[in-house]
């Protein structure tokens, strides 16, 4: 229903405001000794059932994931080519190579044979992207990589909250990342997350995040190694708290208003089909998405519907970085161009008004009165079960 969805986001803007205010009044902006980065990390790791380190924003947490295994040059780290291009560029700090792999044309996430058909004798590690939330594929690969002896890493950037079975994505391989950016689904601007079920990876990611410093038996903290400072601050932690209070109403809601736009955007072409999503598989639901038969197709969908969108500014191969520096076959390259220029859809963005959207998404453009043609959505109550795409 349209108040509920208006009642708990002006709650949690008020509860911001509150946290702030605070903040500033007790001068306890040290995160170590601040309540609100303990706070958000002690409920991120009851949501996800790991251990997890705040960072400053997505790509540190994957890069810090990839130098507490001690990824870096001379190494090839596969990552899909369907993503964006921060994944690429956490690899690329690290001084390992990125190694691009083709995905799924329907979850736009890989499989084990598209890994498979990259891997180099350098390769040591696989980026798992949960594509728009989506995990559909992340079990068959963690299970290829175990096989293989491959670490694999979950950018889950855009996937807090999504489920697998009974397991949280963040949890199924060996570490995962996690983005608090705007467009993820909790935002403060830019944060991010490290996990890892690791003790021995936890702490190296945490010295890593901060100057390397790691407590000597005398209880001072030397630097060991080379760290950089990647903390997500009091103040980003004051923002992200309640809204990691509010978590299950606000995956509720993003998950109606996901299904429910869903069943309408197939409607701007006989050519569009929706993102499949695995029967075991819970998307956060980070965008709802729809790919066209032909570039050109899409293309014309984009001008006749001007409220979707296309979802990264260029293809991962068009991207000058990516293209000096990864490995990729021309095929590859074809392909993710291709998959690109045929998807459109809808960002859910944290604290954008989601009855416009849904207004748009149902053609109710003139709203003479929002309220009688709104569409309702269900009380929140129990949290969404897995949602059928229909296949596998
Ligand atoms: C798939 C993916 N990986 C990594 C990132 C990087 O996250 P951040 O912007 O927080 O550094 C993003 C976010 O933009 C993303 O969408």
């Amino acid at each position: 229903m349209a108040t509920n969805r208006h009642g708990l986001q002006e709650r949690i803007e008020a509860r911001i405001r509150e946290n702030l205010l605070d903040l500033v009044d007790s001068k306890q902006w040290n995160i170590y000794r601040g309540r609100f980065v303990n706070a958000v990390q002690a409920r991120a790791e009851e949501l996800l059932g790991v251990p997890c380190l705040t960072t400053n924003a997505g790509t540190a947490a994957l890069e810090l994931g990839l130098r507490a295994h001690g990824i870096g040059p001379g190494d090839d780290v596969v990552i899909p080519s369907s993503t964006f291009v921060a994944t690429a560029q956490a690899v690329l700090l690290t001084g390992a190579r990125p190694v691009l792999c083709d995905v799924d044309d329907t979850t736009f996430n890989p499989e084990p044979e598209h890994v498979r058909a990259v891997l180099t004798p350098d390769t040591r590690a696989v980026i798992f992207v949960h594509t728009f939330g989506n995990p559909s594929g992340a079990g068959r690969v963690a299970q290829f990589c175990t096989e293989r002896g491959l670490l694999l890493l979950e950018d889950a950037a855009q996937a807090l909250g999504a489920r697998l079975g009974t397991r949280a994505v963040g949890s199924l391989g060996d570490g995962a990342a996690f983005s608090f950016n705007t467009s993820k689904p909790l935002s403060c601007g830019d944060g991010g997350m490290f996990t890892t079920g690791d003790p021995r990876v936890h702490e190296r990611a945490k010295a890593i995040r901060h100057a390397g410093l790691r407590e000597v038996p005398d209880g001072r903290f030397l630097a060991h190694e080379i760290g950089g400072k990647s903390l997500l601050t009091e103040f980003q932690a004051a923002v992200l708290e309640p809204q990691f209070e509010a978590f299950e109403e606000l995956a509720q809601i993003r998950t109606q208003t996901a299904l429910l736009l869903r069943e309408h955007l197939p409607r701007v072409s006989p050519h569009a089909r929706l993102q499949h999503i695995d029967h075991d598989a819970l998307s956060a639901w980070q965008r709802v998405a729809v790919t066209l038969d032909t570039p050109e197709r899409a293309e014309q969908v984009l001008a006749e519907h001007p409220w979707l969108e296309r979802f990264y500014i260029a293809a991962l191969v068009d991207e000058p970085v990516v293209a000096r520096h990864a490995l990729y076959t021309e095929e590859i390259a074809h392909r993710c161009r291709d998959l690109w220029g045929r998807l459109v859809g809808v960002t859910l963005w944290p604290f954008q008004d989601l009855d416009e959207l849904i207004l748009q998404a149902t053609n109710l453009t003139e709203r003479q009165d929002k309220a009688t043609v709104m569409p309702e959505l269900p009380e929140p109550s129990e949290p969404p079960g897995p949602v059928n795409g229909g296949r596998r």
